[in-house]
């Protein structure tokens, strides 16, 4: 068994004459939380469109654990095991908190029963338990966060992408979900985590991407990264 659950090489996304994603190869070992970081406008998201299928690839190759999954839908890659979080909350907004986390359960075999259960329990992790039964648009910008990290508990992916878990979430919840990601990696699951808050980047991750335009410019361990001049430039100019 290879130590990379997931693969990417060669990585192209155009918009047009715009080159998003510029020739981007990189692993993700088992079990470890690997840290994407870059300014705004980097590339980020759209690489994470790129593995889980919701943007189609120009070129490269997307590998999770052995299998070929590049230009796979959603759905399909998804089924493999790849859950993921959005920069955007993609909250249900007249749906209850639990019927929102029913959705990447849709069809499963558990019983209502069980699977409410299920999400009661992923909510009490993120805080929000004592809100069950409100509906999504009841919710602050910050709770929908949470509530995305909840919803991707559920169907318990092998591999979690993480975009921007942490933006608009005040320091004490952002420290439960720090704890709940802590907590899955130790039972196993893997991650690519973006975010611009890198205090908590820096404490999860034992392996830094930093993207500029595209391409990736510097990887490596966190005191690599931090001190590397390139990317000390792409932050802060000349
Ligand atoms: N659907 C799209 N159509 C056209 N251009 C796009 C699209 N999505 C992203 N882009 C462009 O691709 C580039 C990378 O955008 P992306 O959202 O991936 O950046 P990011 O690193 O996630 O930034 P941020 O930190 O602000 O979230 C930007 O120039 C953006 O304008
Ligand atoms: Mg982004």
């Amino acid at each position: 068994m290879s130590a990379a659950l997931l693969a990417v090489d060669g990585l192209v996304k155009r918009f047009g004459g715009l080159v998003a994603v510029r020739d981007v190869s990189f692993t993700v070992n088992r079990g470890n939380i690997v840290g994407l970081i870059g300014i705004n406008g980097a590339g980020k998201t759209t690489l994470m469109n790129c593995v889980n299928g919701i943007y189609r690839t120009d070129s490269g190759r997307v590998t999770f654990d052995g299998h070929d999954i590049t230009r796979r839908t959603p759905h399909e890659i998804a089924a493999h095991g790849v859950g993921r979080t959005f920069q955007v909350p993609r909250t249900f907004h007249r749906l209850s908190l639990i019927d929102n986390l029913m959705i990447p359960v849709l069809g499963s075999d558990l019983s209502d029963a069980e699977l409410t259960e299920q999400a009661e329990a992923c909510l009490a992790r993120v805080n929000l338990y004592d809100l069950r039964g409100n509906n999504g648009e009841e919710l602050s910008g910050g709770q929908q966060k949470l509530l995305e990290l909840a919803r991707v508990m559920m169907f318990d992916p092998r591999l979690i992408l993480l975009d921007e878990p942490f933006a608009g979430v005040n320091p004490s919840l952002c420290r439960i979900m720090i704890h709940e990601i802590e907590a899955m990696r130790a039972a196993g699951t893997t991650f690519l985590l973006v975010s611009h808050d890198l205090t908590s980047i820096y404490r999860l991750s034992n392996h830094l991407l930093v993207l500029n335009q595209g391409e990736i410019i510097a990887e490596g361990g966190v005191a690599d990264v931090r001190d590397n001049p390139d990317v000390i430039e792409a932050y802060l100019g000349n």
